[in-house]
């Protein structure tokens, strides 16, 4: 007799990002360059402090580290908040495995199965899978490319919003769009999590990456909301260090925090190495993020340049993060992806890319869109942005 796995299991997507994986590996093994535009995973070097601190450790004993995270590295984290104006105590602040755990953790919190998450769509994909694990329904609320991707109208969120509702999630500047939402959109949000009681759970992981003088007004600056927020935050992006595992969950409500705490104790705690060697940074943020801002603000520019040479090719320019969600002229960009790296090449050379499907709850509407992650040097980004061009106009031949 089969013996069933849990329907929650059953039921949870796959990651879109890594779905074409497989193919990226047999265009590589015909010996075929594959331009990586489909996942965020940053190829900047990671800082040198951190590297070094791994080097050097030196205890006897790796040991299991306090729960809530080590006490220099709750500090670093409250330093780093400080250096931007936010306040928090070291009891509102829990060390993570990533921002990811911080998320897990926080829809844990503040839902119960059959809750509700309002979302914003394109979202990024593992809030689905968050949601998932816990039986939540994300309520995805639609955004457009023609608008940038900014919030719908005050009357619309409202309307998605009912007894079961108990929170709105959203990062800012955003993955997959790369939207940064303005002070007006940040206090909108604010205002109806304050009016229909509300967490909002703010996903801070690219917060500091935005262009053009812009700057995210942190959801910290209402007082009034204190009690209503839960910070997800992680190093991963800001400080090129995906692979550290670390990150933090940061709230000013006690209920919310000792809860988050009873939690974090069945996974005992996040490594020790990773959370030492992080401190050297977080206490010194600025030295290290104002660089990476310059660096994607460049690969912004030169990814933007060469998409506006493509015809049929529409967007809005992206204020934030490292991606961008332009529209293609395709009739289904899973099939286009799976082009690219099955049926195509110049020079020997491709391009993937994530089809947008993967980031929509009706992943029908993805069909006509793909997320490039500008995670590539400039010079990388121009040659693979044309490869982009090239193979629409060759997969559009071809029908
Ligand atoms: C929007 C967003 N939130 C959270 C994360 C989680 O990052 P990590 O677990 O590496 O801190 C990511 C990673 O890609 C992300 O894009």
């Amino acid at each position: 007799m089969k013996i069933n796995i849990s329907e929650r299991a059953f039921k949870s997507p796959a990651s879109a990002i890594r779905k074409l994986v497989p193919l990226a590996d047999k265009a590589k093994k015909k010996g075929i360059k594959v331009y990586h535009l489909n996942i965020g995973q940053p190829d900047m070097a990671t800082p040198k402090p951190i590297i070094n601190a791994i080097k050097k450790f030196s205890r006897d004993t790796l040991e299991y580290a306090p729960s809530e995270g080590i006490h220099e590295t709750i500090a670093a984290w409250q330093k780093f908040y400080h250096d931007k104006s936010v306040k928090f105590d070291q009891s509102e602040i829990i060390v993570t495995s990533g921002g990811s755990e911080g998320l897990i953790l926080a829809f844990l919190t503040v839902t119960d199965p059959g809750d509700e998450l309002i979302v914003f769509e394109p979202f990024y994909t593992s809030y689905a899978i968050m949601a998932a694990m816990g039986n939540i329904v994300l309520k995805a609320l639609p955004t457009e490319v023609e608008t940038g991707y900014h919030f719908p109208p005050k009357v619309m969120i409202e309307k998605a919003i009912s007894r079961k509702t108990r929170g709105i999630v959203l990062c800012n500047p955003n993955n997959p769009t790369g939207t940064m939402y303005t002070s007006q959109e940040v206090r909108m949000i604010a205002d109806i999590a304050l009016k229909h009681n509300l967490f909002i759970i703010s996903d801070e992981t690219y917060q500091e990456i935005v262009f053009d003088d812009k700057k995210v007004l942190p959801f910290m600056s209402f007082t009034k909301l204190h009690n209503q927020l839960i910070v997800a935050d992680s190093v991963s992006k800001r400080f090129n260090s995906c692979g550290a595992r670390i990150g933090c969950v940061a709230s000013k409500n006690k209920e919310v925090m000792a809860a988050i705490m009873r939690f974090a104790q069945a996974r005992l705690s996040v490594a020790t190495v990773d959370q030492l060697a992080l401190i050297p940074v977080l206490i010194n943020s600025r030295q290290y993020t104002e660089q990476v801002k310059k660096n994607y603000k460049k690969r912004r520019d030169m990814v933007v340049s060469e998409l506006r040479k493509i015809k049929g090719v529409s967007f809005v320019v992206p204020e934030g993060a490292f991606y961008i969600m332009p529209r293609i002229p395709v009739d289904d960009s899973d099939k286009f992806a799976e082009f690219l790296l099955n049926d195509f090449s110049d020079h020997r050379e491709t391009v993937m890319i994530a089809p947008a499907t993967g980031f929509y709850k009706n992943p029908q509407k993805g069909k006509d869109k793909i997320r490039i992650a500008y995670v590539l040097s400039e010079e990388k980004l121009q040659r693979a942005i044309r490869l982009l061009g090239m193979a629409l106009e060759k997969y559009n031949r071809k029908k």
